[in-house]
């Protein structure tokens, strides 16, 4: 059995009890069960006296060195950012050093701690004075942070005060991901997403630990990133989207800003430009990009696989150069995706002669290709990673040039379609999204495993990177409706990539989901209703 059912038990012998855990004041302090976290903690041992915030709380950042002091600070403030509105607490963030009423708070330290913990694990405890969580890496102390908040209840959520006994239960969590890579991709082509669009996803993403977000920058409908060197992209090529909507681009300032947002939250962004298919914009842009010269007319409707940039031509390598300069140039991490689905316009050669010069660029300026699995069908290059995004339908011989490649040291991102594409309806009355891969309901979405998911083609769990939940926009515009599609089966997805294999279990996940809801309710995270779940009442 999993080690966090097993605790469960402990806490309800302990006397705490989750019951209530939303309601109003007054009473003995509930608290949440240590082990109800979304993604389940590696290790939960609860036990010992609870910790309840008070208006004299102090949140004190200690760190190895002066640095880590300082980052320790600033993910404090963060966290002070979290909670002072419902609390109506002012929590100030300080250094425990000469501080004589330091005895009491929450404690985050960072730089110290079992080496176990890697660069991404915490440990978390709780007692009567306290909460203190340790991390080496700030990431580690930023998941704890997200642990703390979800261990308070769910009003904590909310942007005004409200009249909640803040308790913790007490114990220790020790805690560390099963998987490095842990993503959301949102497609911001086929619907322009705002700035601010984007950066409430990152909010949501961050609260259960995903720690990668790739952006679908470019396709048939829309070029979404300003590009110096080739300024039409973005003002013509951007000025568009399905269905005819004025579309939209990021400027270099904009674009900055969102990776920054998304870095102060501990998300890596990984850009992709799509080639050498989905490129109607920059072929609609820039005539000299097309064979026969001639630029093709905007589109805003929803096929695929039509377009293609001239392989033979060489203003494309220069095109290609300059896109991936300028995007190296705003991309701090370590991947730029390139794309290479469904180029069903290149003939094979072609594709495998343009794969093999636009990874040489992505090289040359400091980055690790990244690119959806059929670029197995070319030469990927060294460190590569590719995204599996192939079903249960997918034919063997697919699956094998994928496991081909991973025995070769491609690595794996893996995105099966028919459960983590979070624009798969839910059921035949889904209202949004689309149903090529099969109804995806939410038990569905979670219910795999990505450590053997490709075995039977050959592929080793030390081949998986992580995995990853897009979001294709062809029927989405507005946040509800990417939160309608996204959540919950986002933290089916965060657990997955999170949580111990051997904690896998639909049947007590689903009731730590449903107490996800009123989280996500008091977000404001317009979630959809899975029947599947036993969503609290109300
Ligand atoms: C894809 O869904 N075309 C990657």
């Amino acid at each position: 059995m999993p080690r966090v059912v097993g605790s469960l038990l402990l806490v309800v012998a302990a006397g705490v009890s989750s019951i209530g855990a939303t309601g109003p004041a007054p009473g003995p302090a509930p608290a949440r069960p240590l082990d109800q976290v979304v993604p389940a903690p590696e290790r939960v041992r609860p036990g010992g006296s609870p910790y309840t915030l008070t208006p004299a709380t102090r949140i004190l950042a200690d760190g190895a060195s002066r640095a880590d002091t300082r980052e320790a600070a600033r993910i404090g403030s963060y966290l002070a950012g979290l909670l002072r509105p419902s609390t109506g607490y002012a929590l100030p963030v300080g250094e425990p050093k000469g501080d004589r009423n330091a005895r009491d708070g929450i404690r985050l330290r960072l730089g110290t701690g079992d080496r176990n913990l890697g660069t991404e694990g915490y440990r978390l405890e709780s007692g009567r004075h306290g909460v203190t969580i340790t991390a080496r890496e700030p990431a580690g102390l930023f998941h704890g942070v997200q642990t703390l908040r979800q261990l308070l209840p769910a009003p904590v959520e909310k942007r005004s005060t409200q009249r909640v006994r803040w308790t913790v239960a007490g114990g220790t969590i020790t805690d560390t991901p099963r998987f490095a890579y842990r993503g959301a991709m949102l497609d911001v082509s086929r619907h322009f997403l705002t700035v601010d669009q984007v950066k409430l996803y990152i909010d949501q993403l961050a609260l259960y630990k995903i720690n990668t977000l790739h952006l679908h920058l470019s396709d048939d409908q829309g070029w979404r990133i300003a590009v110096d060197s080739w300024p039409r992209l973005a003002t013509y090529g951007g000025s568009t989207q399905v269905g005819g909507g004025p579309g939209g681009y990021y400027t270099k300032a904009q674009y900055r800003d969102l990776v920054a947002y998304a870095t102060s939250r501990h998300l890596e962004v990984i850009p992709e430009i799509d080639m050498p298919g989905h490129t109607n914009a920059a072929l609609a842009s820039y005539a000299e990009l097309n064979c026969d010269g001639v630029a093709p007319p905007l589109y805003t409707g929803t096929a695929v696989g039509f377009s293609s940039l001239c392989v033979p031509k060489e203003v494309t390598y220069d095109f290609v150069d300059d896109v991936v300069r300028e995007l190296a140039a705003l991309t701090p991490g370590r991947y730029l995706h390139i794309g290479g689905d469904e180029a069903h316009a290149t003939s094979h050669a072609d594709y495998v002669a343009f794969m093999d010069r636009a990874q040489a660029v992505v090289a040359k300026y400091g980055k690790t290709v990244a690119g959806w699995h059929q670029i197995t069908g070319a030469t990927p290059a060294a460190g590569a990673v590719a995204q599996y995004w192939g079903y249960d339908a997918t034919g063997s011989a697919e699956r094998a040039q994928v496991a081909a490649a991973a025995k070769k040291g491609t690595r794996l991102v893996l995105s099966p379609a028919d459960r983590v594409y979070l624009d798969m309806k839910y059921d035949r009355s889904t209202p949004l999204g689309q149903s090529w891969a099969g109804y995806t309901e939410v038990d569905r979405s979670y219910d795999w495993d990505p450590g053997t998911y490709l075995a039977g083609a050959g592929v080793p769990e030390s081949a998986v990177l992580g995995i990853e939940a897009p979001l294709w926009t062809e029927t989405i515009a507005t946040s509800d409706q990417m939160e309608y599609m996204a959540f919950p089966r986002l933290l089916g997805v965060a657990e997955l990539g999170w949580s111990p294999a051997a904690s896998h279990d639909w049947d007590t996940y689903k009731l730590r989901l449903a107490a996800q809801g009123p989280r996500m309710t008091a977000l404001g995270i317009d979630y959809y209703r899975s029947p599947l779940v036993p969503w609290p009442a109300g």
